[in-house]
Formats: structure tokens, sequence, C-alpha cells
């Protein structure tokens, strides 16, 4: 097939309404307007299902018309307390059902501070505010430290980090803002030097879904790996890594040349000629594999 035609077909509303999500049936009996993408519903009741019936506190950025308000506390039933987050100072005026609502600018940093400073610690915050690069990235980096252990700071329509008149693609779009915390979460690893993104300190994962960011906040994940053994018996078993690999004959070549190499006066005129025909070696070793990667890739 080719690669550039999209084998995927739609899905309409009746067939998501076959698909039997709680959280489809709490949209839809919302009485207030609210518009989702397709595709959340699903990611929604993977991610928030384990939150249902229990007594949370769950932030929504964006109230619009309230729909999703109503959705939220449908789904998540009388123990959640529910707190809208909003720069349109009208939506005041769904205290009166029962929501806790907060006036304030999402990509400003003194807002948070004053926001988690009232409402304390929290659950789950879903942003689905303005969507652009600042907006997103500023409430992820403010709220992730004020997420309980096990919670959630969920991200949507994401797919704004590919689109121009959000300012992108950019070397500081949000989708490069979450791989940076992915490049923390693996700075971890105590060999690896990579970003050191503060929220490698709260977050333990990060769930990529469609148009759809998920931080998994965690402290008690969130530690230099070491590596263990189970003390079990060995039967001195060699690691077959590099065999039959396409271009193994290098690989071996290039471990013959290690070998040789370490035995070497150090800085003599050998083993600078030696360094150069190691790092041609890799160089070639490196290209063919880059060829053999490439055609995996979309
Ligand atoms: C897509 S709508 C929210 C829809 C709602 N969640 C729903 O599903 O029914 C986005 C909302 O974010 C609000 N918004 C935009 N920029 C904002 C900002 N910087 N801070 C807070 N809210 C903002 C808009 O006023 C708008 O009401």
């Amino acid at each position: 097939m080719d690669k550039k035609q999209n084998p995927l077909s739609h899905k309409s509303q009746d067939d998501l309404s076959r698909d039997g999500l709680a959280i489809y049936d709490s949209y839809i009996a919302s009485e207030y307007l609210s518009i989702k993408h397709t595709s959340y519903f699903h990611a929604y009741e993977k991610l928030l299902s384990p939150y249902t019936g229990r007594e949370i506190t769950f932030v929504e950025v964006g109230v619009f018309n309230g729909g999703s308000l109503f959705m939220w506390r449908n789904f998540f039933g009388p123990k959640a307390r529910i707190i809208g987050v909003e720069f349109n100072p009208d939506a005041k005026h769904w205290e009166s059902e029962g929501f806790e609502i907060h006036i304030g600018d999402q990509s400003d940093p003194l807002f948070w501070e004053s926001f988690f400073a009232a409402v304390g610690s929290i659950d789950v915050l879903l942003d689905d505010g303005g969507h652009s690069n600042d907006q997103q990235i500023t409430t992820v980096a403010k709220s992730a430290p004020h997420v309980n252990d096990g919670g959630l700071v969920i991200v949507e329509d994401t797919h704004t980090s590919y689109m121009a008149q959000f300012g992108n693609p950019s070397k500081y779009s949000f989708m490069n803002y979450a791989f940076d915390v992915v490049d923390s979460v693996n700075n971890r690893f105590p060999t690896i030097q990579s970003s050191k993104n503060p929220l490698a300190q709260w977050v333990s994962s990060v769930e990529f879904l469609e148009s759809i960011v998920c931080f998994h906040v965690n402290r008690g994940e969130c530690f230099v790996s070491t590596p263990t053994t189970n003390y079990g018996a060995t039967r001195d078993a060699v690691d077959f890594r590099h065999h039959g690999t396409p271009g193994q004959g290098f690989g071996s070549l290039r471990r013959k040349l290690f070998v040789k190499f370490n035995n070497l006066e150090p800085n003599s005129r050998v083993r600078r000629v030696a360094t150069a025909l190691f790092s041609s070696v890799l160089y070639v070793q490196n290209r063919l594999s880059f060829q053999r990667q490439k055609k995996y890739f979309g």
C-alpha cells in the first residue's frame, strides 16, 4: 500500500453510540452544548474510568457553554468535586449548578499559583482551553506538582502542535515539550545524558493518544534506576546480540579493532590512525543501519 494513503475509515456518532462507552452516554445526557472529537471518548473512558464513583478533585480548563462540566458530573458521579477554569468571566454562571469556577488565563503562571493556593492538590486536570503552545505548556508545568500520586494531567487537541495558525511547527511546540518530558523520564536511567525537565520529578510516564497527551503523576515511581539480579544459576550463555544482524561483518570488525585499539600506546601515531579507522568503520556501519531503519518510518 502507498504510505501516503490513509488506510483508516471514519467513525460516526452512531458508531460511537454502539460502542457502549459510559463517557459517551454522559456526554449525550448533558443538557448543555459540548463539542468533542469522536476519538476522544475511547481515550477518556480508558484514562478516567478508574476515577468514577470516587471522591476526586477534577479540573477542566475551558468551560465554554458548560456542556462538559455536566458530562464529567454524569460520568464521575456525585462524590466528585468538579472545578472549571475559564478566561471568560461569564462562566461564573455555572457556580449556581454546584461547580467551582475560577476565572483566569491558563498561560499565566501567577494564575496557577493563586489557583492551587485556593483549591489545594487535585487528582486530574484536563486541558481543553485555548490550545496554544504557551497555554498548554504553562498549564502542564504549573499543575503537575499539585497533582496527587496516581493522578493525571491530560492535554487534548494536541494536533495544534502541527498547525500553522498556532505558530507551528516550532521547536517549542507543545508536542516537543511532551517529548522533552519523555527524554527527561529516560534521563533517570543513570548513564543517559538527555534533557532535565523538572517534570520528571513528578511524572512517572507519558501516554500518547490521538490528539491527546496524558502525563501520569507518581512520585514513588520517579527514581534513578539501577541493575538488579535474582541470583539465579548461570549457564554462562553467550550474548548473541550482534549475531544474525545484517552488517554483522562490520560489527565483528569493529569489535576486533576495538580490542586492538585498546592495547595501543596512548597518543601514538598508530593509535591516531587506528582511531580514524575505527570512527570510519563506525560511520559506515551506522549509515547502513539508518538505511535499514528508514523504511519503517512514515
Ligand atoms: C474548546 S472550548 C471548551 C469546551 C468545553 N470544554 C466543552 O467541551 O464543552 C475552549 C474554552 O477555553 C477558553 N479559553 C481560551 N483561552 C483561555 C485561556 N488563556 N485561559 C483560560 N481559558 C481559556 C475559551 O474561552 C473557551 O471557553
